[in-house]
């Protein structure tokens, strides 16, 4: 099973993949979470120490592995490089475990805005595809709102793209904006997930906005998980409350 959810900034991404990772690494499923978030935080949600993290590099940043795999040399780097590197090896020989769950730190290529293909972003494009297409472990990706390594055949493979949203305009905005770029990409299905909510009037505020067969359920706002967050810990180990939540929309996905 391949899952992405993404969604506007700090509605709660994060949050969400480590609680499915975890959920899903205590029934003995291999689960692989994906950091594909340019501002990547995964780590501390899934119970990596500072100290565990400050010893992973992201994938972006392998500059000599991705100058071998790519065949891009520092002088040529940017001009002519392989478009398809081999990656099968990558997230076996990359990934770090914590909790039964594996994590890959991608990191960010700086696109300088107008859409630079160059050997770093082919080499996280490359390996994302594989991950969805080519890898047999459960894949939950973090990503931002941009979809920014799906291209057309890979987002197509993913089973489930979950958009988490809160009580407010802005993020149900990026839902809609998802929703368009997923299609574009010829994604099957985008499901959405209330987050944060405080009452039952928040819950409609969602429902009124989002497609009702997209609607996977809600997470209730809750103190563990700030607490979890402030003490740098994993909000699946603390947030009880929050994780039965998320076992009812994990049950939604089915296997
Ligand atoms: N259900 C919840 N109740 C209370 N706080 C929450 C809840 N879900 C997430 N948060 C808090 O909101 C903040 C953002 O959450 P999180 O990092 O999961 O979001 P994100 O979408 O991954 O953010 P970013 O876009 O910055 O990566 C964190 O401080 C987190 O503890
Ligand atoms: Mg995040």
């Amino acid at each position: 099973m391949k899952i992405a959810v993404t969604g506007k900034g700090g509605v709660g991404k994060t949050t969400l993949v480590s609680v499915l990772a975890g959920l899903y690494a205590r029934e003995g499923k291999m689960v692989l979470a994906v950091d594909v978030d340019p501002d990547s935080n995964l780590g501390l949600a899934l119970g990596f120490t500072e100290a565990e993290l400050a010893e992973i590099t992201p994938i972006s940043e392998m500059t000599d592995l991705i100058a071998e795999r790519t065949g891009s040399t520092k002088d040529s780097f940017g001009k002519f490089f392989k478009i398809n590197p081999q990656v099968f090896d990558i997230p076996d020989r990359f990934a770090r475990e914590k909790n039964g769950v594996r994590l890959l730190v991608m990191g960010t290529v700086e696109t300088g805005g107008g859409g630079c293909v160059c050997p770093e972003h082919v080499m996280l494009k490359r390996i994302v595809s594989h991950l969805v297409v080519g890898d047999d472990s459960l894949v939950i990706m973090d990503m931002e709102a941009g979809l920014e390594h799906l291209g057309r055949g890979t987002a197509g493979m993913v089973d489930f793209f979950i958009v988490v949203t809160e009580p407010g305009a802005r993020s149900i905005q990026t839902y809609h904006r998802i929703k368009k770029l997923a299609g574009d990409l010829g994604v099957k299905k985008v499901y959405v997930v209330g987050n944060k909510v405080r009452s039952e009037a928040d819950r409609l505020f969602i429902k009124e906005r989002v497609e009702e067969d997209d609607l996977l359920g809600f997470i209730s706002y809750s103190d563990e998980v700030i607490d979890a967050d402030k003490r740098e810990g994993s909000p699946f180990e603390t947030g009880e409350a929050v994780t039965r939540e998320i076992e009812l929309i994990k049950a939604k996905l089915g296997k």
